[in-house]
């Protein structure tokens, strides 16, 4: 089978798996469950902890993924952590609070910066976590390395035609899987020797096409915790997945 009769395969399988529907259908409603203004609280307890909630910004009320994958990463102690896509900034804020001495969160939405920026400060943890806008490693100097990289990705596997119409949309679709190759092509250029690289991932992603890619990069894929559960009513399994070296 060729590589692109591979990633087809992936593809149509995607589409029959999760919840039996059409993925780019069930990422436009996570898009608008979390996206409502009705019912949105300002303010949501997890870990127990109580974070700000901005407009716009992934919630994590509507998902068991935040709790889920920031209960479960191995958070390297006095050490630094890349947090790509921080949302509302629970896990680089718990990352901080855990002991990592240096965390540096990442998001490409203008309302997530400013949401991880209020949870830092709110928990007393700004002045080790940095908070930049950008697109995944864009803004992380030449000479930076973490001992641990992760990012809750943007799952859904959308064609290459697809457009993005607001910033929330970036926490559901990514066009073609471009931000899921550039991530396993180049993090691991970021780890400290000894780092680790993981991916918050769930059954409504393209799976396989993202073990194509990893395996055209001479990496593996390996699934170091998992559970059953649902996104907005959607069933799912979510999967933290580590990236190593083949
Ligand atoms: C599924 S949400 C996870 C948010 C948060 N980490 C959490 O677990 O609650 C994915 C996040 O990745 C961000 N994102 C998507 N593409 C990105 C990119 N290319 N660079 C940086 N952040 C990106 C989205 O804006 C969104 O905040």
């Amino acid at each position: 089978m060729t590589l692109e009769q591979r990633q087809e395969a992936g593809r149509r399988q995607a589409v029959r798996r999760g919840t039996g529907d059409d993925p780019m259908a069930a990422g436009a409603a996570l898009r608008r469950a979390h996206g409502a203004v009705q019912g949105r609280p300002g303010e949501f307890a997890l870990g127990g902890r109580t974070w700000t909630l901005l407009p716009g910004v992934f919630a994590p009320v509507h998902t068991m993924s935040t709790r889920l994958f920031t209960g479960w990463l191995p958070y390297p102690a006095g050490g630094s952590f890349l947090e790509i896509g921080s949302g509302a900034g629970v896990t680089a804020v718990t990352a901080a609070l855990s002991g990592c001495a240096h965390v540096t969160a990442v998001d490409i939405a203008v309302a997530a910066v400013a949401n991880t920026e209020v949870n830092a400060q709110r928990h007393g943890v700004a002045g080790r976590v940095r908070v930049l806008k950008g697109d995944l490693f864009d803004e992380i100097g030449p000479d930076e390395r973490f001992d641990l990289i992760y990012w809750n990705s943007n799952v859904i596997d959308a064609p290459a035609e697809f457009e993005y119409l607001d910033e929330l949309q970036w926490a559901f679709f990514d066009r073609d899987y471009a931000a899921h190759r550039r991530y396993l092509s180049q993090g691991p250029e970021l780890l400290a020797p000894g780092g680790r690289m993981f991916l918050g991932f769930n059954t409504l992603g393209n799976r396989d096409r993202l073990l194509v890619m990893a395996d055209e990069l001479g990496l593996e894929v390996r699934t170091y915790r998992r559970q059953s559960g649902a996104l907005s009513g959607i069933g799912v399994e979510l999967s933290l997945l580590e990236i190593t070296a083949g």
